[in-house]
């Protein structure tokens, strides 16, 4: 990955540390995008420590806030040339009703919205700098989701449920991976999504009930090392060079549900989501 530049969101926690930290190990020069400067320095500083690289560098953006988002791709614009692997990493899972400034609710704002303005912020230098990958790391609860309620994607009509606005924050991911890649399609930027297993890091440890259960779960979670093995796959291997559209758990491709793949859908949320981007 030597003189390659990659992007990790969420990056001082979790599974964008222990991403960012492997391709640090492999030369990379490594961005890694933090909401909290304090956290991110201290996460940088160790893995400089931990990899002898001293090209890692932090920004700061906070997700729910999408003047934060355009703050940070200016600055990005600004500083860097190139964008070669943008791994988007960084989620929230709430069992509360939280919504954003902007009034939205914080998981469909935070995981879905913030990386879709995210996304298309970033394209341009993303497709300059081709052969480049994007990575979107979802997760396999997004099957939870049985029907689509984009017209309702606020909770504003229905009962709100933790786990299913994450898992409907998570299903878009997979949606907007595999519209974005039928759009790239001319081009040699590729975009995969990932399901990186159960992992034992900080989600969710923001809820008391979440909190007290996970010592009993956590026997079964992998280490963010082994759950970051996917995302680091897809930024560096050679072997998905050209592979787009697709998503993966354990470093193998894998087919997602009807919901997902539908193409009505899909159009529906790229078009509300630039919509309340404020996108053209
Ligand atoms: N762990 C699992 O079992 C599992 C399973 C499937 C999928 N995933 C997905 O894996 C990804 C990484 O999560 P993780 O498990 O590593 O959890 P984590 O340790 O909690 O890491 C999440 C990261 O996202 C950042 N973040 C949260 N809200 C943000 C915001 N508004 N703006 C900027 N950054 C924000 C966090 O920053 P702070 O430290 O400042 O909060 C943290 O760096 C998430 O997308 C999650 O949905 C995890």
């Amino acid at each position: 990955m030597q003189g390659k530049i990659c992007v990790v969101t969420g990056a001082n926690s979790g599974l964008g540390k222990a991403t960012s930290h492997k391709l640090a190990e492999m030369n990379a020069h490594v961005i890694m995008v933090c909401r909290n400067k304090e956290k991110g320095m201290k996460a940088l500083e160790e893995i400089k420590e931990a990899t002898g690289n001293n090209s890692i560098d932090l920004m700061i953006c906070d997700f729910a806030s999408r003047k934060s988002i355009h703050k940070f791709a200016e600055d990005y614009k600004l500083k860097y040339k190139r964008l070669d692997a943008l791994i988007i990493n960084h989620g929230i899972f709430n069992l509360k009703l939280q919504r954003t400034d902007d009034g939205i609710e914080s998981m469909f704002a935070v995981n879905h919205l913030g990386s879709f303005l995210l996304m298309n912020l970033l394209l341009e230098i993303i497709k300059a700098s081709s052969p480049s990958r994007i990575i979107i790391v979802s997760s396999d609860i997004y099957k939870q989701v049985r029907k689509m309620n984009l017209h309702d994607y606020n909770f504003e009509k229905r009962k709100f449920r933790g786990f299913i606005a994450y898992a409907e924050s998570k299903l878009y991911s997979i949606m907007i991976s595999n519209l974005l890649s039928d759009k790239l399609k001319e081009t040699d930027v590729t975009i995969n999504s990932v399901h990186p297993g159960f992992t034992k890091t900080n989600m969710g440890m923001n809820n008391r009930m979440y909190k007290i259960f996970y010592p009993l779960l956590g026997i079964f979670a992998k280490t963010p090392e082994k759950g970051a093995q996917t995302s680091i796959y897809l930024a560096s291997s050679p072997e998905v060079e050209g592979i787009s559209g697709r998503h993966f758990i354990n470093k193998k491709q894998t087919e997602t549900n009807e919901i997902s793949q539908n193409k009505e859908f899909q159009q529906e949320l790229w078009q509300l989501s630039k919509r309340l981007c404020n996108l053209e």
